[in-house]
C-alpha cells in the first residue's frame, strides 16, 4: 500500500504574512517530513468568487509559491503544482457533477454565508455552487488521505467523504464484483482467506466496528495483493463496491494565534499583518508604532502586558527569561516601551532571516520557481491521470 498521501491547497491571494506561515506553512513544512505532500495553488477557485477580476492571478500565484519556497516547503520533498495546469481535476469534477445532488451542494454552510459575506459580488453562478465540488475533486484525483485544512474548510471535506461513498456505491459494482473479490480473497492465503470472511460476515451482519478494523488492518499486511484487488476487498468488507475514490480524512490546521499589528487575529482585512518578506526597515517602523498599554502615558506610568498588544508578540518571539524582563519593567514602570519592543523586532528579523535568503534565490532567477512547478505539475498530472483511467472505466467510459 502507498504511504498515506497528503493533499492541500491555497487560493492565490498575493504575497502571505507572518500569520499564514505560523498557521499553515508551518504545518505543512512538518508534514512534508512525515507523507508525501502535495500542496497546489488552487487558482481555479479563485475564480469561483473572483471571476471578473482575473488578470492578476498569474503574477499573484508566482508572488505565493515564492512565499511558500521561502517559508521553507521544499519542493524535494513535496509536490507543488498550480491546479489549472492539471486539467484532469476538471474532468474528474465534470463527471462527479453528474451524480452529485443539487441540495447537497446548496446544504453546504459556505454557500449561503460566503454569499452574504461578500454581498458586492454576485455569487449566483454555477461555479460559485460548484465549489465545494471543484474541492472534491482535487482532493480525490490523488486519493489523499489527509488533507490539512482550517477550521471553516472541514464541512467540504465531509462532503468530499460522503461524495466517494456516493460514487463508490454507485460505480464500484461491476457485474462480477463479487467473483472478483472472491478471487482476490484467494491471493491471501487460505488460513488468512478464511478470517477475511469471518470478519466480513461479522461487521455486515452484527455491525461489529472491530471485526472492520481487524479486516482492514488484514488486507494492509497482506503484501500478496495488488492495489486493485486491495481496493476490491476493502470495499467487499464493507458491503460498498469497490474503493475507487478512497475517503479522505481532514487534518484540522489550529487557527493560527498569531497576533497583528493591533492585537487582533492577524488578517489582510484588518490591515495589520507583517508581510512574510517584509523588508527590515519595514519591520521596525510598524513595530515601533505600534500601540501599548493605553494607561502608559508617560514612561514613569506603570502598564500592564496583558492589555498590551505587543505583549502578545512576546508570547510568540520571547523566551521565559525575556518574558520576566517585560513583566518587571512594565509592571514598575522600569524601562520604556521602545526598549521592550527591541526583542519583538529582533524576533521577527531572525525569523525572517533565513526566509529573505531564500527567497532571493528565487527573484534573482525566476526560472527556478518555473521549472519547480513544471516538475510538479508534471507529477501531479501523472498521478491524476492514474486516477482518471479507474474513475473513466469504472463508469464504463473508455474502458478497452
Ligand atoms: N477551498 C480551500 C480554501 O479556500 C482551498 C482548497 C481548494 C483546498 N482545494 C483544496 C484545500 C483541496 C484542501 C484541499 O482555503
Ligand atoms: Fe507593552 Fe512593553 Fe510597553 Fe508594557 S513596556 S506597555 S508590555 S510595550
Amino acid at each position: 500500500m502507498c504511504a498515506e498521501r497528503v493533499l492541500s491547497g491555497m487560493r492565490p491571494t498575493g504575497k502571505l504574512h507572518l500569520g499564514h506561515y505560523h498557521g499553515v506553512l508551518k504545518n505543512w513544512i512538518t508534514l512534508q517530513d512525515e507523507y508525501p505532500c502535495l500542496f497546489f495553488v488552487a487558482d481555479w477557485h479563485a475564480l469561483t468568487t473572483h471571476y471578473e477580476e482575473t488578470r492578476d492571478i498569474g503574477p499573484v500565484t508566482m508572488d505565493m509559491l515564492v512565499d511558500w519556497l521561502a517559508a521553507g516547503v521544499d519542493p524535494e520533498k513535496a509536490t507543488l503544482f498550480v491546479q489549472s495546469r492539471v486539467p484532469e481535476h476538471a474532468e474528474l469534477h465534470l463527471l462527479l457533477s453528474m451524480m452529485t445532488p443539487l441540495s447537497w451542494l446548496e446544504r453546504v454552510p459556505t454557500y449561503r454565508d460566503q454569499q452574504e459575506k461578500l454581498a458586492g459580488r454576485d455569487l449566483t453562478t454555477y461555479g460559485f455552487l460548484g465549489y465545494p465540488l471543484l474541492m472534491s475533486a482535487d482532493i480525490l484525483i490523488y486519493r489523499a488521505s489527509k488533507v490539512p485544512v482550517g477550521e471553516d474548510q472541514i464541512p467540504h471535506v465531509e462532503f468530499t467523504r460522503e461524495l466517494a461513498r456516493r460514487f463508490n456505491h454507485m460505480y464500484g459494482r461491476g457485474p462480477d464484483f463479487e467473483e472478483r473479490a472472491k478471487t482476490a480473497m484467494k491471493k491471501m492465503g487460505e488460513k488468512n482467506a478464511r478470517l477475511f470472511e469471518h470478519l466480513r460476515v461479522r461487521f455486515q451482519q452484527d455491525g461489529d466496528a472491530a471485526a472492520l478494523e481487524q479486516g482492514r488492518a488484514l488486507l494492509l499486511e497482506s503484501r500478496s495483493l495488488s492495489r486493485d484487488d486491495r481496493e476490491r476487498l476493502a470495499g467487499y468488507l464493507e458491503g460498498a463496491g469497490k474503493i475507487i475514490l478512497p475517503e479522505p480524512f481532514a487534518l484540522l490546521t489550529e487557527a493560527s494565534k498569531m497576533p497583528g499589528l493591533d492585537g487582533q487575529k492577524m488578517s489582510k482585512s484588518y490591515g495589520n499583518t507583517i508581510s512574510l518578506r517584509e523588508d527590515e526597515a519595514s519591520v521596525t517602523r510598524k513595530i515601533r508604532r505600534m500601540p501599548t498599554d493605553p494607561s502608559r502615558v508617560r514612561i514613569s506610568d506603570p502598564g500592564d502586558p496583558e492589555k498590551c498588544p505587543v505583549w502578545q508578540l512576546h508570547l510568540v518571539y520571547s523566551d521565559g527569561a525575556c518574558r520576566e524582563w517585560v513583566k518587571r519593567g512594565c509592571e514598575s514602570a522600569g524601562m520604556g516601551c521602545i526598549e521592550c519592543k527591541q526583542p519583538v523586532i529582533d524576533g521577527i528579523l531572525a525569523e525572517q532571516g533565513p526566509m529573505r535568503e531564500r527567497a532571493q534565490i528565487y527573484i534573482d532567477k525566476p526560472s527556478l520557481v518555473r521549472e519547480i512547478i513544471e516538475d510538479g505539475n508534471a507529477k501531479a498530472r501523472r498521478l491524476a491521470s492514474e486516477c482518471m483511467e479507474d474513475v473513466r472505466c469504472a463508469m464504463g467510459l473508455n474502458c478497452a
